[in-house]
């Protein structure tokens, strides 16, 4: 089997491990609570060509911690399944531009930054933007070979590994000392916490900043983003789960950075406990404030099945209209939601993409090819559902100023909602 289960949190340590009742110690019947049940899926990412072997399925069931609220999955996938060839390459959007300043910036504030390593450096696209920025040594660390491939073709150094102590060792001895240890959604694909933040410290001097980017458990919820519920995504991060965490580590959490990128991210900044800098009461705050209960997580799951009967009783009725339909952007999100509404390509002709990988291959557990961006357009499509979402005004403000309006507009998230793409748009027309 190539996957484990999983049944203490990986933030507190509470419930009990996975044991027949008879060798579980007394008192030990904890368990985490199971909100939302996927069942088996496709392994989200897994676009391949029709020649090529899929992965498999597997199960997908969202647990929650009573005690500190972390959301994380009952099975965990061996990674080696999941990454030796991983077709995800992060966007190269002018959103994504723009976090990237933004987020150098806001680092530079805590440390003037030179030297960086990034773990899970995907293809260098933000190493390469830093060095540009004025980064002098970067170093990637990132276990799938394809990638790391094009990193060096970029002229970003990358060791192709996962990340642990031995590929910490290794970059660390590579480089001066380090300014910026950036870990940007790898952090929630990670199975053994304690492991990776003993490994982040292998690369900390006295005053490096480590900022670890995780989508926001608080904006999961607040949004609905069920459709971010997938095998790569073990953990769905609340700050109280990280305060546990930390407590004994050799780090402590200093400031939390919040960004809209994604559907909503937040940077833990982390320094050595010996470092020089001033502690507030700011981090604190936030955790009174956090609004991920296990309530919270209940009303998530239920809103989350009225998403999904939302969505497909419009494509089925509009089918039943003869209406044309195809989505656009094959991301992982994309996956969930066609798996989990049972569509073929009966329902959805085709899903474009602008990334070369994903282009002739299928979306996982189906039929539906992936072609090339701008075939919703000359194929006379009539609704085009937008499942990279999370870069919607980006997408539908180009597609408006190229003239693709012929088509009308479904967004998923955070609910179903139907717009024509010819008026200009800002964040509130995408609101419910
Ligand atoms: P992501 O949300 O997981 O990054 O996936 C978004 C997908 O959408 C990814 O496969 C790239 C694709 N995409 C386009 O095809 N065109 C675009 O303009 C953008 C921003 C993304």
């Amino acid at each position: 089997m190539s996957y484990k289960i999983h049944s203490v949190c990986r933030g507190c340590g509470y419930g009990a491990p996975n044991l027949p009742e008879g060798l579980k110690a007394p008192g030990t019947n904890e368990k985490l609570v199971s909100v939302l049940n996927l069942g088996v899926m496709p392994l989200a990412n897994a676009f391949r060509k029709p020649n090529e072997p899929q992965p498999g399925h597997y199960p997908v069931q969202l647990l929650v911690c009573p005690r500190c609220n972390l959301g994380q999955l009952s099975a965990t996938v061996d990674p080696g399944v999941l990454y030796a060839n991983y077709p995800y390459v992060t966007s190269p959007s002018e959103m994504m531009r723009q976090h990237f300043d933004a987020l150098w910036k806001q680092l530079n504030f805590y440390r003037k930054i030179e030297t960086v390593v990034e773990i899970g450096s995907n293809d260098g696209l933000c190493l390469h933007h830093f060095l540009r920025l004025g980064a002098q040594h970067v170093m990637g660390i990132d276990p799938a070979e394809n990638l790391v491939k094009i990193a060096h073709k970029r002229g970003v150094n990358t060791i192709c590994s996962l990340f642990n102590m031995e590929s910490a060792a290794m970059a660390a001895r590579a480089l001066p000392p380090i300014d910026l240890v950036l870990a940007r959604h790898v952090f929630c694909h990670a199975d053994d916490w304690r492991e990776f933040i003993k490994s982040v410290e292998v690369l900390c001097s006295k005053e490096t900043v480590v900022c670890i980017e995780v989508p926001y458990a608080e904006d999961t919820i607040a949004n609905c983003e069920w459709d971010t519920v997938y095998s790569e995504h073990l953990s769905y991060l609340t700050l109280r789960s990280i305060r546990y965490l930390l407590e004994g580590s050799g780090v402590w959490l200093q400031g939390v950075l919040k960004f809209s990128i994604h559907g909503g991210a937040i940077c833990l900044i982390l320094r050595r406990r010996d470092s020089e800098v001033q502690r507030d009461g700011a981090v604190d705050e936030l955790i009174q404030k956090e609004k991920c209960a296990l309530e919270d997580w209940k009303e998530f799951a239920a809103r989350s099945g009225e998403m999904r009967a939302d969505l497909f009783m419009t494509v089925t009725t509009l089918r039943s209209q003869a209406k044309r339909i195809c989505g656009y952007g094959a991301s992982a999100k994309s996956t969930v939601w066609i798996n989990s509404c049972h569509f073929s390509r009966k329902e959805i002709e085709f899903i474009c993409d602008a990334t070369p990988q994903k282009v002739y291959t299928t979306c996982p557990g189906t039929d539906i090819p992936i072609v090339q961006e701008g075939e919703h357009y000359t194929q006379c499509i009539d609704y085009v559902i937008l499942w990279a979402w999370n870069f919607a005004l980006e997408i539908m403000e180009r597609e408006r100023k190229l003239g693709h309006t012929g088509f009308k507009w479904i967004i998923p998230v955070p609910e179903v909602k139907i717009l024509d793409g010819t008026e200009v748009l800002n964040a509130t027309t995408l609101k419910p």
